[in-house]
């Protein structure tokens, strides 16, 4: 029996890395699941989402997945460290694949990263990148706005303009080189924070690197589908139409078909 890639985000944010999945898998099956009946998981303690992850984890392996994507930077940056190993199951969160990418970018050694409060909080990504570069300064910021301004579809104006300003100025006063997009929804404000930052300054979204590290643990492991036709399926913990009306500016395209379980 094929065996699908699993996915999971607190909701649907996790689309973009999805998204990249289905880019560079074309012949993989995927699950995914967002968790839209607990959405926030950003402001949440570690407790609480260390056991909504783990929840998590149990539904994607009830459905017989072959890996786990974590695609929530809060998940993968609070949760992950202390339960990956716990699980049989290969299972690859967003940190450490965005870090090896903004340790290689950086010429000048200051990387940013923003994310929500959970992620920055965490230092996960702080530690992640010390540990491959002991030089490189981080300036890490949380930017809680960015989550619903991008929900609501307000991805630039002045509004925008002016909260991205202020959130990113320790940021410019630092004179970083590199930004880690630390959060599933920031990747659709690229625009407006190229505007502040200005255009040489990297952004790094790490979906594009975790999608080839799948690929990678897949073909180490012999599981790697390289033709035939793909599903993909989408669950929900509530409201399947919300889902639904905002999953086209996450993935890039319609989503049909997206059921909602009571998996807690
Ligand atoms: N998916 C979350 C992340 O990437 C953002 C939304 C939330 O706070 O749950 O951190």
């Amino acid at each position: 029996m094929k065996k699908a890639i699993g996915v999971f985000d607190s909701g649907v944010g996790g689309l973009t890395v999805a998204r990249e999945l289905i880019r560079q898998l074309p012949f993989e099956d995927i699950v995914y699941f967002g968790d839209i009946a607990r959405v926030p998981y950003g402001i949440k303690s570690k407790e609480t989402v260390i056991r909504f992850s783990i929840e998590n984890i149990l539904f994607l392996l009830k459905q017989e997945v072959k890996l786990i994507c974590v695609a929530c930077n809060t998940v993968s940056s609070v949760a992950l460290p202390v339960i990956k190993n716990h699980f049989k199951v290969p299972i690859v969160g967003v940190i450490s694949p965005g870090v090896r990418e903004a340790v290689y970018a950086t010429q000048n050694k200051r990387i940013g990263v923003i994310g929500t409060r959970g992620t920055i909080n965490s230092r996960t990504y702080e530690n992640e990148i010390r540990q491959l570069d002991r030089q490189v300064k981080v300036i890490s910021v949380a930017c809680p706005l960015f989550v619903p301004f991008v929900e609501e579809g307000w991805l630039s104006g002045k509004v925008v303009l002016e909260v991205a300003r202020t959130y990113l100025k320790p940021l410019k006063n630092a004179g970083v080189d590199t930004v880690i997009l630390g959060c599933t929804h920031y990747p659709l404000l690229k625009p407006i924070i190229k505007k502040v930052l200005g255009k040489d300054v990297n952004l790094i979204d790490s979906a594009k690197q975790v999608a080839i590290e799948v690929k990678e643990i897949l073909a180490q492991d012999g599981l790697l589908n390289k033709s035939g036709r793909s599903k993909h399926k989408f669950y929900v913990s509530d409201n399947p139409q919300w889902f639904s009306s905002l999953a086209r500016r996450f993935l890039g395209r319609p989503v049909r078909g997206v059921s909602k379980v009571n998996h807690v």
